[in-house]
């Protein structure tokens, strides 16, 4: 292979980037083009035939820039619309997220477990596919955390507000006993140390971003499309918001790289503006 295989995320806005984080980790000579959907962000609260159309035009976007394999870095764009994508592009391996319920099925010992995802998340049948194969004698209590992504997307990840949403969220949980937390958002993974000072020690969260990275290297080498090498590759970062205002999160929340394009949605399809940052 003379050019390595691009991989293409996507996400609502940045919390796909903890999902890129771990991707990076394990494979930094693959090249990557992440799109952050933030004109559109939260999607949580939309319709999932909404999201599933914003999915499949960020798709065809990212293939047409070169991507090869596409990880769907956003719980709720894959419970809108990961079956609804396979279909659509045969040609193209696809990774998606699920809440992480199995592991924390399997390692339950009280037998109960919190999961925070987004309205759409749990509305979708993703989640009660999940459920009805792995979550048989645990019991599940879950909450959305209504406005802990805008929150999170704004940076104020140890703030008031989301303190109190988490709070909420989690204090009716840990006194049902809950020993696991599943982060069901890709948001969520940036408010890990605001969730374990709330939950104490004796609570495990589980960020299912090191298995999704672990699964993109199985499918790329699959495929035969993995980089060798720990050279780092180049990355691209668009955004359907500010090019300016993405470039500032992810040096706060990864470090300064990369390469910052703006990107507009005109018609239902997304087109690049010019020059990049
Ligand atoms: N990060 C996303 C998820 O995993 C989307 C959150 C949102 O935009 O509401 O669900």
């Amino acid at each position: 292979m003379t050019h390595p295989a691009t991989i293409g995320i996507f996400d609502s806005g940045i919390g796909g980037l903890s999902v890129y984080r771990a991707i990076r980790q394990i494979l930094p000579a693959q090249p990557v083009i992440y799109f952050a959907d933030q004109q559109h962000v939260p999607y949580g609260s939309r319709p999932l035939e909404e999201v599933r159309h914003f999915s499949e035009a960020i798709t065809r976007f990212l293939i047409q820039h070169g991507a090869a394999l596409i990880v769907v870095a956003c719980n709720t764009a894959s419970a809108a619309a990961l079956h609804h994508l396979r279909a659509t592009f045969p040609n193209i391996p696809f990774v998606g997220m699920e809440p992480a319920v199995k592991p924390a099925a399997e390692t339950t010992r009280s037998g109960k477990v919190g999961v925070l995802a987004t309205p759409a998340t749990f509305q979708g049948a993703l989640y009660a596919s999940v459920v009805e194969r792995f979550a048989t004698g645990v019991k599940l209590l879950t909450d959305t955390c209504n406005g802990l992504v805008q929150e999170i997307e704004a940076g104020r990840l140890d703030g008031n507000p989301a303190r109190r949403i988490l709070q909420s969220a989690l204090a009716p949980m840990l006194q049902e006993g809950i020993d696991t937390v599943v982060l069901g958002c890709t948001h969520y993974p940036f408010v890990i140390p605001l969730i374990e000072e709330i939950c104490g020690p004796g609570v495990r969260v589980i960020d299912p971003a090191p298995a999704v990275a672990r699964q993109t290297r199985r499918l790329l080498e699959l495929h035969n499309l993995l980089a060798e090498g720990e050279q780092a590759a180049e990355v691209h970062f668009y955004t359907s918001g500010d090019a300016n205002i993405l470039r500032q999160q992810v040096a706060r929340l990864l470090g300064e790289h990369g390469t910052y394009h703006t990107a507009r949605w005109e018609d239902h399809r997304i087109f690049e503006v010019h020059p990049a940052l």
